[in-house]
């Protein structure tokens, strides 16, 4: 495909100290955009400098929450290789997004190029510190401008990119979750599956709440029985149960995440009993009261593997493996950035070489 690239002129100054970086505070000097027209389909593909975006005051994002995206991340191995992680999975996925919002497709050799084309020229941005990485956050909203509700015929494709450090202040140190009995993220026969803005929305008012009690994060129920568990507020999760592991089956409400799938094929080769099926609330309540429940965890690109040292559920709290780190976790921590970072072999083929 034809993309035409616009540099900028001004270029700014990469971050000093890579240990200060956070999660998507800082963006680097480029973005990739293209826009959909019935019509014309996808055109103008291009890279300009990085800027704020015009948007018509009707356009239909902005009214009926046309908007979906990704995230995945290029790593910067000790000799200077830039690699991405699975990203033809991301690309898959944003396909399926596209689909339940009624969003176009994009073909799947030009997004996997227009991410290549990107990184590749804000190769200086990704840092070099351990546990670092270049963020980048694709994302695509429908533009119609006027207020009809319908199908989008105009759609726009942005990539933006951030370097970035933990996704959590607690880094790799268990974090304390609420389970929300009142709030639901999302329900079977919605857009729980697909990575669209209005889910996250959706989780903001629990989220907040647990917060404000001292909480990292929310671990949702299923919205009809209110009763299964579906995933933390921005990960999947995953738990040793009396040495099985078990995470929630993909029901429709759950997000496919690229990491958990791949921490499922790790710990299956690891030998691992792992189960994806349906996980009560009332499972794990007995399970952390008689010393069942060994170890929890979340998995995510942002977030990779980040331990779950406590949960609390209406006003009961408790402790999993102590509040600290467990073998499984710690392992699947190690064994999936050691591939990202290109410390082991790749013998999956999850590894994308940018240059
Ligand atoms: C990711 O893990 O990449 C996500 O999309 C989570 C995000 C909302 C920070």
């Amino acid at each position: 495909m034809e993309i035409k690239i616009t540099k900028t002129t001004s270029p700014k100054a990469k971050p000093a100290d890579e240990s200060k970086l956070g999660f998507g505070n800082i963006f680097t000097d480029h973005m990739f955009m293209m826009d959909y027209s019935a019509d014309a389909g996808w055109h103008d593909a291009r890279i300009v400098p990085f800027a704020p975006i015009p948007i018509h005051p009707a356009s239909t994002v902005l009214h009926y929450g046309t908007e979906i995206f990704e995230g995945l991340k290029a790593y910067r191995t000790a000799d200077d290789e830039i690699r991405m992680f699975r990203p033809i999975e991301n690309i898959r996925r944003l396909n399926n997004s596209a689909e339940r919002l009624c969003l176009p497709q994009l073909d799947e050799k030009d997004a996997l190029e227009i991410l290549d084309t990107l990184v590749e020229l804000e190769k200086d941005w990704i840092p070099h510190s351990e546990g670092t990485s270049l963020y980048i956050r694709p994302f695509m909203y429908g533009n119609d401008p006027h207020l009809g509700v319908h199908a989008v015929k105009n759609a726009t494709y942005v990539v933006i990119c951030s370097p970035v450090g933990a996704y959590y202040a607690e880094g790799i140190n268990p974090v304390k979750i609420a389970i929300e009995s009142e709030d639901v993220r999302a329900v079977k026969g919605g857009t729980g599956y697909a990575k669209c803005g209005g889910n996250y929305a959706a989780s903001l008012r629990a989220g907040e709440k647990a917060e404000k009690k001292g909480f990292t994060q929310v671990l949702w129920l299923d919205g009809v029985h209110r009763k299964y568990i579906e995933e933390v507020g921005s990960m999947n999760v995953m738990f040793k149960i009396n040495g099985e592991i078990v995470t929630p089956e993909l029901t429709g409400s759950v997000l496919p995440g690229i990491t958990r799938k791949s921490c499922v094929e790790l710990l299956k080769d690891r030998g691992y009993k792992v189960s994806e099926r349906l996980i009560s609330i009332d499972e794990l309540h007995e399970a952390a009261k008689n010393g069942t429940l060994e170890e929890a965890w979340g998995t995510g690109t942002a977030a990779v593997v980040s331990p779950i040292g406590w949960l609390s559920y209406k006003g009961e709290e408790f402790t999993v493996n102590n509040g600290v780190i467990g073998d499984v976790t710690q392992q699947l921590y190690d064994e999936l950035t050691a591939i990202q970072w290109g410390k082991v072999e790749d013998t999956h083929g999850w590894i994308h070489k940018v240059c």
